[in-house]
């Protein structure tokens, strides 16, 4: 850890994260320790409709959010007398479900006089490289890949952020959950693709590896999507059998393929040493691995956050919290809820 850090007082943050699915509180201490994190998942309330219902996940996160703040205290044996910062997710995300956290994290700041700290979620996606990587520090390039967003990143310094490209259309988890979708797996749908890809070939259909002219780190995955639509349309009227674990597999193929190219374009054109992934997708066994191999053939470090740090969490944004917080970040009372805030905006 640089000299900066290292001679600081200890700080520990209260994080909230409420941006999608997931109700999730931790306590956070000087950006790296997880003290606690508590995680409600919604997927059982979601599955039944196939996918996250917006309005569903503002109730579930009102009902749920206090319990789970507490639950983080009690598990890191505090309570908010000791606490020193208390830090949100206020974007991108649903306005609804984020605006829970927002508001809970505004009242505590307010009755507690601690001062506020309002993170982009995909900091804290980046961010939770730091936890389990101790000796993790910028520059290096991130692949940020998740339901929402996917965006390949130099972060050339904590909170700094180049995006080098990011998607032109579905970001990689919603092709993952829309594919899944198509071949009948339900919500939700990246680890059951996952899951069933084990059991299938994964160049038994010839799915595209898009790429953009114009973009050399954009990405795109509507054609990919539209090419597994059209693959089942076309079995569907030949009367040939679908193999579901097939298709799974060469679509994630496609994914991993296309992810790695780019990834591996930019170690070499940003003459990086670092690479980390994040985001839900980055918890997917085999794009994992495939990155790793990426990285050992290129002679970088590979860097990825264990799988529950991967998916929504507020461990996460208490790591990114830390280093704003130093940076003397402070949100005030008007903090609002940015569905669409980019990165670099917050
Ligand atoms: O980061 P995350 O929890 O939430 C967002 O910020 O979007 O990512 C959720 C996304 C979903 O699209 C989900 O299908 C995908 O990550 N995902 C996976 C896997 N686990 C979650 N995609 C592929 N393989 C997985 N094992
Ligand atoms: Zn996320």
């Amino acid at each position: 850890m640089t000299e900066q850090y290292k001679e600081r007082r200890t700080v520990r943050i209260l994080a909230i994260e409420s941006s999608c699915d997931e109700t999730a509180a931790a306590v956070v201490e000087n950006g790296r320790s997880v003290l606690s994190n508590i995680i409600y998942s919604q997927i059982a309330d979601h599955t039944l409709y196939g996918g996250v219902v917006p309005e569903i996940a503002s109730r579930r996160h009102i009902e749920k959010i206090n319990q789970v703040i507490e639950q983080a205290l009690a598990d890191a044996g505090m309570t908010l007398d000791d606490m020193d910062a208390v830090a949100v997710t206020y974007g991108p995300g649903l306005v609804g479900a984020l605006l829970v956290g927002v508001a809970t994290a505004k009242a505590i700041s307010y009755a507690r006089q601690l001062p506020l700290v309002g993170v982009h979620h995909i900091e804290g996606h980046i961010s939770a490289n730091y936890i389990e990587n101790p000796e993790l520090e910028p520059p290096f390039l991130c692949l940020v890949v998740s339901g929402g967003h996917t965006h390949l990143v130099k972060v050339t310094d904590y909170g700094r952020y180049q995006i080098l490209g990011q998607t032109r259309d579905d970001a990689a988890g919603e092709a993952f959950d829309k594919v899944a979708r198509a071949i009948g797996l339900g919500y939700p749908g990246g680890p059951k693709i996952e899951k069933v890809s084990h059991e299938g070939n994964p160049y038994a259909i010839a799915f595209p590896r898009a790429r953009i002219a114009d973009g050399e780190y954009d990405f795109s995955f509507s054609g990919l999507k539209s090419a597994v639509l059209n693959y089942l349309n076309g079995c569907r009227m030949k009367n040939i059998p679908i193999v579901q674990a097939d298709v799974a597999a060469s679509f994630q193929q496609s994914v991993s393929d296309v992810l790695v190219e780019h990834a591996r374009n930019a170690v070499r054109e940003y003459h990086m040493d670092k690479f980390a992934i994040a985001g839900g997708v980055a918890s997917n066994g085999t794009i994992r691995a495939a990155m790793e191999q990426m990285c050992v053939q290129e002679g970088v470090h590979f860097y990825h956050p264990s799988p529950p740090l991967c998916t929504d969490n507020a461990a996460m944004i208490g790591a990114a919290a830390y280093y704003d917080f130093h940076a003397g970040k402070r949100a005030g009372l008007d903090l609002n809820a940015v569905p669409n805030l980019k990165l670099g905006d917050s």
